[in-house]
């Protein structure tokens, strides 16, 4: 196993047979030397910097019913809220002065967020903070929403593809949802000149290892910026409230994966995989990653942004996700970049 290692290490892909036993590997060996060599790749491109992005968790109002998700519409227990454009606002102007240069708009799909709505709110924070980058990351939207909000200002678009097999998709998403039009929304970001960030859940239920391998070709047909993967975390009022998690081996197993095959993407150890083990961000940055989301939601509504189980970060104590997440970078042995943390691709 360790020479498929070093085979994709050196050469950047594995053949599916190949893929397949690495992912499925339990070769402790083997996973250090996958762990020692992404760790090499992401420090050969970015040293150990690593990228902050503000998240800001705009609504809980979502009206997708994907299968896995606590703010999915069928769940009637969900708390609702919704930023307004003012609490936005404070939010960037707290982040800014904590050293963010990034901030990122996340939500469900919620139909108040209109074009009228958000691109005069993106232009106004382009013009408070011109250093800072707009990140969106508010789900399916036409190609004339997509093209409206870049003129707006926005920078880059986060859209997890979710599953590149048509079968495990329809699976996670109720039937009016499809694996093409999501495919098509990532084409369509990345033409109009957004920086792209896709990605998928590990552990997701009736996922197999062929599904991920499908996953990973997927991403290098379409050649994102970012490519977000965290364990997939049961949530009690879904129908997969009963299914077992992602496990952290197979989540590390794969952000070194993507590390070698993606030696320049932007990489995030997110907050899931924090959610599943204490130290589980730290040990993403030691095995390729290179960005961490800190929540800059306002505290009151962070328990409502609930898509999982245990999220983190929720409380009261983590008002201060910056500080936090600064002890635990430099306590992995990395250090905060402070500019904006374009792709270099
Ligand atoms: N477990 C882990 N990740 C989840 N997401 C949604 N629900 C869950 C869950 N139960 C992820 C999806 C989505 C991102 C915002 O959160 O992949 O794209
Ligand atoms: Fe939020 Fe540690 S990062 S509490």
């Amino acid at each position: 196993m360790t020479e498929t290692v070093h085979k994709l290490y050196t050469s950047g892909d594995l053949s599916d047979s190949e893929l397949k036993a690495l992912i499925e590997t339990d070769d402790m060996k083997a996973a250090e030397l996958l762990r020692s060599c992404a760790d090499e790749v992401r420090q050969k491109s970015y040293g150990k910097k690593v990228f902050l992005r503000g998240l800001i968790e705009v609504s809980s109002y979502c009206r997708n019913d994907c299968l896995y998700c606590g703010i999915r519409r069928s769940n009637s227990a969900a708390e609702r809220y919704r930023l307004s454009r003012e609490d936005i606002l404070a939010c960037c102007e707290n982040g800014y002065e904590l050293g963010f240069r990034t901030f990122v708009m996340q939500g469900g799909e919620d139909a108040f967020f209109t074009d009228d709505f958000l691109c005069p709110l993106i232009s106004e924070i382009k013009e408070k903070y011109p250093d800072c980058a707009v990140t969106l990351s508010l789900g399916e939207r036409s190609t004339m929403s997509y093209e409206r909000l870049k003129e707006a200002g926005a920078d880059r678009y986060l859209l997890r593809h979710e599953a590149a097999s048509p079968g495990l998709y329809s699976k996670l998403h109720p039937q009016e949802m499809s694996l093409e039009n999501r495919k098509e929304c990532l084409f369509t970001l990345k033409k109009l000149g957004y920086q792209v960030g896709a990605g998928f859940m590990v552990g997701a239920p009736y996922q197999t290892t062929d599904h991920i391998i499908a996953d990973l070709r997927f991403l290098q047909e379409l050649r994102p910026q970012m490519i977000g993967i965290g364990p997939f975390v049961p949530h009690h009022n879904t129908p997969f409230a009963a299914e077992k998690g992602g496990t952290l081996g197979l989540t590390l197993r794969l952000l070194g994966i993507l590390r070698l095959m993606f030696p320049k993407v932007l990489l995030p150890a997110t907050t899931a995989l924090g959610t599943i083990a204490p130290n589980g961000r730290e040990l993403g940055l030691q095995t390729g990653c290179n960005v961490v989301m800190p929540n800059l939601s306002p505290v009151k509504v962070r328990k409502k942004y609930d898509l999982y189980d245990n999220k983190i970060c929720t409380g009261e104590e983590a008002a201060e996700c910056r500080g936090c997440l600064q002890r635990r970078i430099e306590s992995a042995g990395y250090k905060i970049a402070q500019e904006r943390g374009d792709a270099i691709i």
